[in-house]
C-alpha cells in the first residue's frame, strides 16, 4: 500500500505530527506550501495534516481545489489546535472546514498542538496582551496568552492503527 502525507504548518507542530506519522508509516512528509501539487499517481492512502486558523483547518482550500484527485482514495484528516480537542470541538473543526459532501468522506482526527506567544507578530501579542485582561483559565485565549504546548507522539496511535488497518 502506497501512501503520502501533505501538511501545512505554521510554527511546526503540525510537521512533527507529519514527522512522526512518516517515522511510524515509513509514508513521506511534503510540504504543501513548498509542493503545492504532489504526484499522487498509485497513491492509495492520502494523510493531510493542517494547523487550525479561527477556527477552521488551513488546509481546507486546498483540499477543496484537489478533490477531485484524491477523491477515490483512503482520505484521513487531522487537525492540529492549541484548544483541547475533544469530540465537539472536533466536530466543529470538520463542519467549518469542509462541505458536507467531503466531510462525509474524510476521515478525521483531531491533535492538540502548541502556542508560544514569542513566535506570534506584534500585531497578534498586543491582541492577545489585550484578550488576558478577561480570559479565564482554560479558555482558548488564555491557552494562547500562556502558551500551551500539548504535541504528544501518543497522540497519534488512533490514526496508525487506522492506518495498519487498512493493509
Ligand atoms: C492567528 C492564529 C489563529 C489561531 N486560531 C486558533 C483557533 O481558532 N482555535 C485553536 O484551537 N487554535 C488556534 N490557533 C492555534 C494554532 O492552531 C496552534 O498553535 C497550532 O498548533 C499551530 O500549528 P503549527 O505549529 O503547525 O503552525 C491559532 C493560531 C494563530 C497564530
Amino acid at each position: 500500500m502506497k501512501g503520502i502525507i501533505l501538511y501545512m504548518s505554521k510554527h511546526g507542530s503540525t510537521r512533527q505530527y507529519a514527522d512522526w506519522i512518516s517515522e511510524e508509516t515509513g509514508f513521506p512528509a511534503i510540504d504543501l506550501k513548498k509542493d503545492k501539487r504532489p504526484d499522487l499517481k498509485d497513491i492509495d492512502v492520502v494523510i493531510i495534516g493542517s494547523w487550525i486558523l479561527s477556527g477552521r483547518m488551513v488546509a481546507h482550500e486546498w483540499i477543496g481545489k484537489n478533490w477531485h484527485r484524491i477523491e477515490k482514495k483512503n482520505v484521513i484528516v487531522f487537525s492540529v489546535s492549541c484548544d483541547v480537542p475533544d469530540e465537539e470541538l472536533s466536530k466543529k473543526f470538520l463542519d467549518a472546514s469542509f462541505p458536507y459532501e467531503i466531510g462525509n468522506r474524510i476521515s478525521f482526527h483531531s491533535f492538540h498542538g502548541r502556542f508560544r506567544k514569542e513566535d506570534q507578530n506584534i500585531l497578534l501579542r498586543g491582541m492577545l496582551n489585550f484578550a488576558a485582561k478577561w480570559e479565564k483559565e482554560g479558555d482558548l485565549a488564555n491557552n494562547m496568552v500562556l502558551g500551551i504546548d500539548g504535541v504528544k507522539r501518543e497522540n497519534i496511535k488512533e490514526l496508525i492503527d487506522q492506518i495498519k488497518g487498512l493493509q
